[in-house]
Protein backbone atom coordinates (compact mmCIF):
# COMPACT_ATOMS: atom_id res chain seq x y z
CA UNK A 1 0.00 0.00 0.00
CA UNK A 2 0.65 3.18 -0.65
CA UNK A 3 1.13 5.74 2.61
CA UNK A 4 3.19 8.89 3.26
CA UNK A 5 6.51 8.95 5.39
CA UNK A 6 5.50 11.55 8.03
CA UNK A 7 1.74 12.66 8.79
CA UNK A 8 0.74 15.08 11.16
CA UNK A 9 -1.77 15.10 14.06
CA UNK A 10 -4.06 17.55 14.90
CA UNK A 11 -4.63 16.95 19.01
CA UNK A 12 -8.65 18.16 19.27
CA UNK A 13 -9.10 16.85 22.69
CA UNK A 14 -9.12 19.97 24.78
CA UNK A 15 -11.68 21.24 22.23
CA UNK A 16 -13.81 18.57 20.68
CA UNK A 17 -12.98 16.56 24.05
CA UNK A 18 -14.10 18.51 26.39
CA UNK A 19 -16.82 20.89 25.12
CA UNK A 20 -18.87 17.34 25.05
CA UNK A 21 -18.25 17.23 29.09
CA UNK A 22 -21.35 16.88 31.43
CA UNK A 23 -19.24 17.79 34.16
CA UNK A 24 -17.18 21.27 34.20
CA UNK A 25 -13.65 21.04 33.46
CA UNK A 26 -12.10 23.55 35.53
CA UNK A 27 -9.27 25.64 34.02
CA UNK A 28 -6.89 24.65 35.88
CA UNK A 29 -7.57 20.92 34.31
CA UNK A 30 -7.75 21.92 31.08
CA UNK A 31 -4.26 23.73 31.34
CA UNK A 32 -2.74 20.59 32.98
CA UNK A 33 -3.83 18.58 29.86
CA UNK A 34 -2.84 20.83 27.28
CA UNK A 35 0.93 21.30 28.54
CA UNK A 36 1.03 17.86 28.99
CA UNK A 37 -0.35 17.31 25.44
CA UNK A 38 2.47 19.83 24.62
CA UNK A 39 5.26 17.95 25.65
CA UNK A 40 4.01 14.95 23.69
CA UNK A 41 5.68 16.90 20.58
CA UNK A 42 2.31 17.49 18.85
CA UNK A 43 2.80 20.16 16.44
CA UNK A 44 -1.27 21.35 16.83
CA UNK A 45 -3.34 20.97 19.72
CA UNK A 46 -6.74 22.70 19.39
CA UNK A 47 -7.40 24.40 23.11
CA UNK A 48 -10.88 25.47 23.15
CA UNK A 49 -13.81 28.00 21.47
CA UNK A 50 -14.83 30.81 21.57
CA UNK A 51 -18.20 30.42 20.98
CA UNK A 52 -21.64 31.52 22.73
CA UNK A 53 -21.56 30.32 26.20
CA UNK A 54 -25.08 29.90 26.41
CA UNK A 55 -24.82 27.06 23.99
CA UNK A 56 -21.61 25.36 24.98
CA UNK A 57 -21.12 26.07 28.35
CA UNK A 58 -17.54 24.13 28.66
CA UNK A 59 -15.82 26.10 26.33
CA UNK A 60 -16.82 29.44 28.33
CA UNK A 61 -13.39 29.93 29.85
CA UNK A 62 -11.19 29.72 26.61
CA UNK A 63 -9.55 33.13 27.54
CA UNK A 64 -8.05 32.02 30.85
CA UNK A 65 -7.16 28.86 29.16
CA UNK A 66 -5.07 30.42 26.38
CA UNK A 67 -3.84 32.96 29.78
CA UNK A 68 -2.01 30.22 31.34
CA UNK A 69 -1.00 27.36 28.59
CA UNK A 70 2.45 26.97 28.33
CA UNK A 71 2.78 27.67 24.58
CA UNK A 72 6.17 26.21 22.66
CA UNK A 73 7.49 27.95 19.40
CA UNK A 74 6.52 25.84 16.77
CA UNK A 75 3.56 24.22 18.34
CA UNK A 76 -0.10 26.07 17.64
CA UNK A 77 -2.95 26.24 20.00
CA UNK A 78 -5.85 26.71 17.47
CA UNK A 79 -9.42 28.18 19.07
CA UNK A 80 -12.84 27.62 16.91
CA UNK A 81 -14.72 30.84 15.97
CA UNK A 82 -18.12 30.77 14.75
CA UNK A 83 -18.22 34.65 14.09
CA UNK A 84 -16.32 38.45 14.34
CA UNK A 85 -17.18 38.48 18.09
CA UNK A 86 -15.34 35.17 18.60
CA UNK A 87 -13.06 36.14 16.44
CA UNK A 88 -12.10 39.51 18.42
CA UNK A 89 -11.67 37.60 21.55
CA UNK A 90 -8.98 35.14 19.84
CA UNK A 91 -7.13 38.27 19.11
CA UNK A 92 -7.51 39.68 22.38
CA UNK A 93 -6.24 35.88 23.68
CA UNK A 94 -3.41 36.02 21.16
CA UNK A 95 -4.41 32.83 18.84
CA UNK A 96 -2.33 32.28 16.27
CA UNK A 97 -4.56 30.00 14.54
CA UNK A 98 -8.55 30.15 14.36
CA UNK A 99 -11.10 27.23 12.53
CA UNK A 100 -14.09 28.14 11.28
CA UNK A 101 -16.58 25.32 11.22
CA UNK A 102 -19.20 24.95 8.37
CA UNK A 103 -21.27 21.97 7.72
CA UNK A 104 -22.52 20.00 4.39
CA UNK A 105 -25.90 19.61 5.99
CA UNK A 106 -28.24 22.53 6.15
CA UNK A 107 -30.29 21.13 9.32
CA UNK A 108 -27.05 20.39 10.77
CA UNK A 109 -25.96 24.21 9.94
CA UNK A 110 -28.84 25.60 11.55
CA UNK A 111 -28.58 23.48 15.21
CA UNK A 112 -25.37 23.58 15.55
CA UNK A 113 -24.70 27.84 14.94
CA UNK A 114 -28.22 28.86 14.31
CA UNK A 115 -27.84 29.95 10.36
CA UNK A 116 -27.98 28.59 6.97
CA UNK A 117 -24.86 27.24 5.23
CA UNK A 118 -24.57 29.93 2.69
CA UNK A 119 -24.73 32.71 5.86
CA UNK A 120 -22.24 30.96 7.80
CA UNK A 121 -20.08 31.20 5.08
CA UNK A 122 -21.23 35.40 4.20
CA UNK A 123 -19.96 35.11 8.11
CA UNK A 124 -17.10 33.34 8.09
CA UNK A 125 -15.28 35.32 4.72
CA UNK A 126 -14.85 38.94 6.89
CA UNK A 127 -13.99 36.97 9.63
CA UNK A 128 -11.15 35.43 7.55
CA UNK A 129 -9.68 38.07 5.82
CA UNK A 130 -9.67 40.02 9.18
CA UNK A 131 -8.00 36.95 10.80
CA UNK A 132 -5.14 36.93 7.64
CA UNK A 133 -5.18 40.72 8.11
CA UNK A 134 -3.84 40.05 11.28
CA UNK A 135 -1.52 37.60 11.00
CA UNK A 136 -3.58 34.50 11.89
CA UNK A 137 -3.77 30.93 9.89
CA UNK A 138 -7.74 29.94 9.06
CA UNK A 139 -8.60 26.38 9.33
CA UNK A 140 -11.60 25.65 7.92
CA UNK A 141 -13.95 22.59 8.76
CA UNK A 142 -16.58 20.88 7.32
CA UNK A 143 -19.10 19.29 9.73
CA UNK A 144 -21.09 16.32 8.31
CA UNK A 145 -19.05 14.73 5.60
CA UNK A 146 -19.78 11.15 5.71
CA UNK A 147 -23.68 11.73 7.27
CA UNK A 148 -26.20 13.93 8.98
CA UNK A 149 -27.62 13.07 12.56
CA UNK A 150 -30.57 15.25 10.93
CA UNK A 151 -30.57 14.09 7.65
CA UNK A 152 -28.68 10.61 6.95
CA UNK A 153 -26.35 10.62 3.89
CA UNK A 154 -25.03 13.66 2.08
CA UNK A 155 -23.13 13.91 -1.33
CA UNK A 156 -19.97 13.99 -1.67
CA UNK A 157 -20.79 16.76 -4.06
CA UNK A 158 -21.91 19.17 -1.43
CA UNK A 159 -18.90 18.64 1.13
CA UNK A 160 -16.71 19.97 -2.16
CA UNK A 161 -18.60 23.18 -2.42
CA UNK A 162 -18.30 23.67 1.03
CA UNK A 163 -14.55 22.66 1.30
CA UNK A 164 -13.89 24.65 -2.12
CA UNK A 165 -15.47 27.93 -0.71
CA UNK A 166 -13.64 27.33 2.65
CA UNK A 167 -10.50 27.35 0.46
CA UNK A 168 -11.40 30.43 -1.47
CA UNK A 169 -11.96 32.92 1.38
CA UNK A 170 -8.50 31.92 2.53
CA UNK A 171 -8.85 28.57 4.77
CA UNK A 172 -4.94 27.11 4.70
CA UNK A 173 -6.53 23.40 5.35
CA UNK A 174 -9.63 21.94 5.64
CA UNK A 175 -10.76 19.17 7.93
CA UNK A 176 -13.53 17.13 6.88
CA UNK A 177 -15.62 16.00 9.86
CA UNK A 178 -17.54 12.73 10.08
CA UNK A 179 -19.36 14.71 13.03
CA UNK A 180 -21.40 11.41 13.76
CA UNK A 181 -18.36 8.61 13.04
CA UNK A 182 -20.91 6.85 10.82
CA UNK A 183 -18.76 6.44 7.89
CA UNK A 184 -16.82 3.45 5.92
CA UNK A 185 -13.74 3.45 4.27
CA UNK A 186 -14.70 3.47 0.69
CA UNK A 187 -17.52 6.16 1.24
CA UNK A 188 -14.37 7.80 3.23
CA UNK A 189 -12.65 7.41 -0.23
CA UNK A 190 -15.00 8.02 -2.28
CA UNK A 191 -16.03 11.66 -0.18
CA UNK A 192 -12.06 12.45 -0.28
CA UNK A 193 -12.12 11.70 -3.84
CA UNK A 194 -14.75 13.97 -4.12
CA UNK A 195 -12.83 17.05 -2.31
CA UNK A 196 -9.60 16.04 -3.94
CA UNK A 197 -10.98 16.69 -7.57
CA UNK A 198 -11.39 20.44 -6.65
CA UNK A 199 -9.08 21.23 -3.98
CA UNK A 200 -5.23 19.89 -3.39
CA UNK A 201 -5.36 16.42 -1.29
CA UNK A 202 -2.56 18.14 0.56
CA UNK A 203 -5.20 20.49 1.76
CA UNK A 204 -7.01 18.26 3.84
CA UNK A 205 -7.36 16.96 7.31
CA UNK A 206 -9.57 14.08 8.21
CA UNK A 207 -11.81 14.51 11.30
CA UNK A 208 -13.11 11.40 12.03
CA UNK A 209 -15.39 10.62 15.03
CA UNK A 210 -15.83 6.81 16.22
CA UNK A 211 -19.38 6.19 16.73
CA UNK A 212 -19.67 3.02 14.90
CA UNK A 213 -15.79 1.95 15.55
CA UNK A 214 -14.43 2.69 11.87
CA UNK A 215 -12.78 5.90 12.42
CA UNK A 216 -9.41 4.27 11.84
CA UNK A 217 -10.39 2.25 9.48
CA UNK A 218 -11.31 5.26 7.58
CA UNK A 219 -8.49 6.91 8.36
CA UNK A 220 -6.02 4.18 6.72
CA UNK A 221 -8.36 4.36 3.72
CA UNK A 222 -7.88 8.21 3.33
CA UNK A 223 -3.96 8.14 3.59
CA UNK A 224 -4.02 5.56 1.00
CA UNK A 225 -5.98 8.91 -1.31
CA UNK A 226 -3.21 10.96 0.18
CA UNK A 227 -4.65 12.54 3.77
CA UNK A 228 -1.80 13.37 5.30
CA UNK A 229 -3.17 15.40 8.33
CA UNK A 230 -5.15 13.73 11.16
CA UNK A 231 -7.67 15.08 13.75
CA UNK A 232 -7.81 12.84 16.81
CA UNK A 233 -8.50 13.27 20.50
CA UNK A 234 -6.45 11.73 23.52
CA UNK A 235 -8.23 9.10 25.25
CA UNK A 236 -10.78 9.28 22.11
CA UNK A 237 -13.23 12.42 24.17
CA UNK A 238 -15.17 14.24 22.33
CA UNK A 239 -18.43 14.67 20.81
CA UNK A 240 -20.82 17.39 19.75
CA UNK A 241 -23.19 18.93 22.09
CA UNK A 242 -25.57 19.38 18.98
CA UNK A 243 -24.97 15.71 17.25
CA UNK A 244 -26.36 13.20 19.72
CA UNK A 245 -25.13 10.47 20.54
CA UNK A 246 -22.07 10.86 18.51
CA UNK A 247 -18.73 9.54 20.06
CA UNK A 248 -15.53 10.73 20.58
CA UNK A 249 -12.90 11.10 18.11
CA UNK A 250 -10.23 8.50 16.86
CA UNK A 251 -8.38 8.29 20.30
CA UNK A 252 -4.54 10.03 19.40
CA UNK A 253 -3.41 6.97 21.37
CA UNK A 254 -4.53 4.12 18.36
CA UNK A 255 -3.28 6.93 15.89
CA UNK A 256 0.39 6.88 17.32
CA UNK A 257 0.32 3.41 17.35
CA UNK A 258 -1.39 2.52 14.31
CA UNK A 259 1.41 4.73 12.31
CA UNK A 260 3.97 3.49 14.47
CA UNK A 261 3.92 0.35 13.51
CA UNK A 262 3.52 1.32 9.67
CA UNK A 263 6.95 3.34 10.37
CA UNK A 264 5.42 6.65 9.33
CA UNK A 265 6.73 9.42 11.46
CA UNK A 266 4.65 11.66 13.78
CA UNK A 267 6.85 13.16 16.44
CA UNK A 268 4.79 12.31 18.97
CA UNK A 269 5.75 10.30 22.09
CA UNK A 270 3.16 7.74 22.81
CA UNK A 271 4.16 7.25 26.24
CA UNK A 272 3.80 10.79 27.66
CA UNK A 273 0.51 10.68 25.14
CA UNK A 274 -0.62 7.86 27.21
CA UNK A 275 0.05 9.70 30.27
CA UNK A 276 -1.63 12.89 29.26
CA UNK A 277 -4.61 10.96 28.70
CA UNK A 278 -4.67 9.26 32.17
CA UNK A 279 -4.15 12.44 33.51
CA UNK A 280 -7.27 13.84 31.92
CA UNK A 281 -9.19 10.27 32.78
CA UNK A 282 -8.57 10.04 36.56
CA UNK A 283 -9.54 14.10 36.37
CA UNK A 284 -12.64 13.36 34.98
CA UNK A 285 -13.34 9.89 36.82
CA UNK A 286 -13.62 8.23 33.49
CA UNK A 287 -12.62 5.06 31.76
CA UNK A 288 -10.29 5.69 28.55
CA UNK A 289 -11.65 5.80 25.23
CA UNK A 290 -8.22 4.25 23.87
CA UNK A 291 -7.47 0.24 23.04
CA UNK A 292 -4.05 1.63 23.17
CA UNK A 293 -4.20 2.82 26.64
CA UNK A 294 -6.26 0.23 28.26
CA UNK A 295 -3.69 -2.23 26.57
CA UNK A 296 -0.78 -0.74 28.17
CA UNK A 297 -2.28 -0.73 31.94
P1 LIG B 1 -26.93 33.13 17.93
O1 LIG B 1 -27.78 32.98 19.13
O2 LIG B 1 -27.59 33.08 16.59
O3 LIG B 1 -25.98 34.42 18.03
O4 LIG B 1 -25.81 31.99 17.99
P2 LIG B 1 -26.25 35.96 18.13
O5 LIG B 1 -25.22 36.62 17.27
O6 LIG B 1 -27.71 36.24 17.89
O7 LIG B 1 -25.90 36.28 19.66
C1 LIG B 1 -26.68 35.78 20.73
C2 LIG B 1 -25.91 35.90 22.03
O8 LIG B 1 -24.69 35.13 21.96
C3 LIG B 1 -25.47 37.33 22.34
O9 LIG B 1 -25.43 37.44 23.76
C4 LIG B 1 -24.04 37.37 21.85
O10 LIG B 1 -23.26 38.32 22.52
C5 LIG B 1 -23.56 35.97 22.17
P3 LIG B 1 -26.65 38.12 24.57
O11 LIG B 1 -26.78 39.48 23.99
O12 LIG B 1 -27.86 37.25 24.31
O13 LIG B 1 -26.16 38.06 26.00
N1 LIG B 1 -22.47 35.56 21.28
C6 LIG B 1 -21.24 35.21 21.69
N2 LIG B 1 -20.68 35.14 22.91
C7 LIG B 1 -19.39 34.79 22.96
N3 LIG B 1 -18.64 34.47 21.87
C8 LIG B 1 -19.16 34.53 20.64
C9 LIG B 1 -20.52 34.92 20.52
N4 LIG B 1 -21.33 35.07 19.46
C10 LIG B 1 -22.51 35.48 19.94
N5 LIG B 1 -18.42 34.22 19.58
C11 LIG B 1 -23.59 31.25 17.49
C12 LIG B 1 -24.87 31.84 16.94
C13 LIG B 1 -22.73 30.87 16.29
C14 LIG B 1 -22.87 32.29 18.33
C15 LIG B 1 -23.93 30.02 18.36
O14 LIG B 1 -24.77 29.16 17.62
C16 LIG B 1 -22.72 29.24 18.81
O15 LIG B 1 -21.95 29.72 19.61
N6 LIG B 1 -22.55 27.99 18.30
C17 LIG B 1 -21.38 27.21 18.60
C18 LIG B 1 -21.72 25.77 18.59
C19 LIG B 1 -20.48 24.93 18.85
O16 LIG B 1 -19.49 25.41 19.38
N7 LIG B 1 -20.55 23.64 18.47
C20 LIG B 1 -19.46 22.74 18.67
C21 LIG B 1 -18.31 22.98 17.77
S1 LIG B 1 -18.54 22.37 16.11
C22 LIG B 1 -18.09 20.69 16.21
O17 LIG B 1 -17.94 20.16 17.27
C23 LIG B 1 -17.84 19.95 14.93
C24 LIG B 1 -16.34 19.78 14.64
O18 LIG B 1 -15.68 19.07 15.68
C25 LIG B 1 -16.13 19.02 13.31
C26 LIG B 1 -16.93 17.72 13.25
O19 LIG B 1 -16.77 16.86 14.14
O20 LIG B 1 -17.69 17.60 12.28
C27 LIG B 1 -15.65 21.15 14.48
MG1 LIG C 1 -15.66 16.94 15.93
Amino acid sequence: MRHPSRIKIVEVGPRDGLQNEAKPVSVEIKVGLIDRLTETGLAAIESGSFVSPKWVPQMAATAEVMAAIKRRPGVSYPVLTPNLQGLEAALAARAEEVAVFAAASETFSQKNINCSIAESLERFAPLAARARAEGLRVRGYVSCVLGCPYEGPIAPAAVAEVAGRLAAMGCYEISLGDTVGVGTPARAQAMIDAVAARLPVEMLAAHFHDTYGQALANLLAVMERGIMVMDSSVAGLGGCPYAKGAAGNVASEDLVYMLNGMGIHTGVDLDKLIAAGKFICSALDRATGSKVARARG
